[in-house]
């Protein structure tokens, strides 16, 4: 259900967390879905309830200006600034997403049905992107988990593969000469990473829908990766037994791996991973943090990769 209006997100209407969290005034088990007769155009916003989350860190969430306009989304551009002024046109409903692959039970869902409101929870998560650079957003999601388990995997399933829309017409990085990367961007996650409780579909950011330029109306939001890996504007999750090609590592394999954990031993060839920027903190004077293994997370998931040799597995 929504708050029937179409606006963009003014940064004057950000409200402190404790807020935003109370808000009384936003309509029972509204997942900001089933935007039926929609016109179409920017991202439509709509309040969210969401249950608050054990999952959340206590860091102060990097502002919904920063967030909405400092973004990775190369559909709409290269450029940190391309997505917010180059998704306008981008029509996120209505929206089918297709579960398939090695399931019992194979769907073709419209949003507002694979969404199941009760779900829904706001976690407060750490982004640290391959390029060193980080951020904590009030995300609003469902656990992956629950999808997988209402699609009843195979034993045979061993991997998630997900990907992105593909609609040249409304996303300018999909057409013309230059095209950065191949299409459909396309990810993975092992099966165990898929189901693990931080892993999050998020249809929602600081208690609205998602914006256009942060994958609207669904995407993937994976904490203790680089942020690549939390694939944008998703159609289709596919249960598989090979580990599924992914976006960055066919067009770059030297530089980005499958698993793609947030690792500050494992240098980018090009780069230290050893340190982030905090975006919104300051300029180029600001002290930079040191990246956390697993960004923060290792307590949660260290114990999926135990045995394994991270560096080789990057
Ligand atoms: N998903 C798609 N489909 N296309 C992209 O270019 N960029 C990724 C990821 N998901 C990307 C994508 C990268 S590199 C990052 S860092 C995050 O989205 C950025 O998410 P944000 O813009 O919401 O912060």
């Amino acid at each position: 259900m929504l708050i029937g209006r179409q606006r963009v997100i003014k940064s004057s209407e950000i409200t402190p967390r404790d807020v935003y969290l109370n808000r009384r005034d936003l309509i029972a088990g509204a997942a900001g879905l089933g935007a039926s007769g929609l016109i179409g155009g920017e991202a439509f916003a709509a309040k969210i309830e969401a249950a608050k989350s054990k999952f959340s860190t206590d860091e102060k969430p990097t502002s919904l200006k920063d967030v909405t306009s400092y973004n990775n989304f190369y559909e709409f551009g290269v450029d940190k600034s391309d997505p917010a002024a180059n998704s306008k046109a981008f029509k996120p409903t209505p929206w089918n997403v297709k579960v398939d692959g090695l399931v019992n039970k194979p769907a073709d869902y419209q949003l507002e049905d694979f969404i199941k409101p009760s779900t829904v929870e706001e976690r407060i998560y750490r982004l640290r992107c391959v390029e060193a650079w980080s951020m904590v957003i009030p995300w609003v999601g469902i656990p992956l988990a629950d999808v997988i388990k209402r699609a009843d995997p195979q034993g045979s399933a061993k991997f998630v593969a997900f990907e992105t829309v593909v609609r040249p017409p409304e996303m300018p990085g999909q057409k013309g000469l230059f095209q950065p990367l191949p299409w459909p961007y396309v990810e993975g996650l092992r099966l165990d990473e898929a189901l693990h409780p931080l892993t999050l579909l998020a249809t929602g950011l600081y208690g609205e829908t998602l914006p256009n330029q942060n994958g609207a109306p669904l995407r993937l939001v994976v904490p203790w990766k680089y942020g690549f890996k939390s694939i944008k504007s998703i159609v289709r999750i596919t249960l598989t037994d090979k580990q599924p090609r992914t976006t960055w590592n066919i067009s770059n394999p030297g530089e980005y791996g499958f698993y793609s954990n947030v690792n500050p031993a494992v240098d980018h060839p090009r780069w230290t991973q050893a340190t982030e920027r905090r975006i919104g903190e300051g300029g180029v004077f600001n002290k930079r943090r040191e990246t956390l293994p697993f960004n923060g997370y290792a307590d949660q998931v260290a114990s999926l990769y135990s045995g394994m040799d991270l560096k080789t597995n990057f």
